[in-house]
């Protein structure tokens, strides 16, 4: 099992969803958050240096077996990729364990 996390433009959630749902991943999580990447414009206050505002981004968190990872990936590459600085970034992790609560099942069952 996998832990994929996407931080996306906010414009590109509706089409990173839709992508996502088309290709049948319907589990989600959706957050709202905020970072800087690489490209850190100084920015003066008063005369003095102060650190750049942070920038909102949409995280997405998806937890998936691991033959839905290729799948998963290209979905949100193909709809939150415009082309532009600040598309965002795609993080994949393993995943040790899932449990549904309802149920009590763990592992790729309970995904
Ligand atoms: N290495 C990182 N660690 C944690 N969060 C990151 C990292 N890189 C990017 N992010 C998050 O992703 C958001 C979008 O990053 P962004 O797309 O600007 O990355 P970048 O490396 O600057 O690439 P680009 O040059 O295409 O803009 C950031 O605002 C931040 O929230
Ligand atoms: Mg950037």
């Amino acid at each position: 099992m996998k832990l994929i996390t996407a931080i996306i433009r906010e414009t590109q959630l509706d089409q990173v969803r839709q992508a996502l749902i088309d290709a049948e991943i319907t589990r989600i999580t959706v957050s709202r958050t905020s970072g800087h990447g690489q490209q850190i414009r100084e920015e003066i206050y008063r005369g003095k240096k102060v650190i750049p505002n942070l920038i909102p981004k949409i995280k997405i968190e998806i937890a998936v077996n691991d033959e839905f990872v290729d799948t998963t990936v290209k979905a949100i590459i193909n709809e939150a990729k415009t082309g532009e600085v600040g598309d965002g970034k795609i993080f994949i992790q393993p995943l040790e364990e899932c449990i549904r609560i309802r149920t009590g099942e763990k592992g790729g069952t309970a995904i």
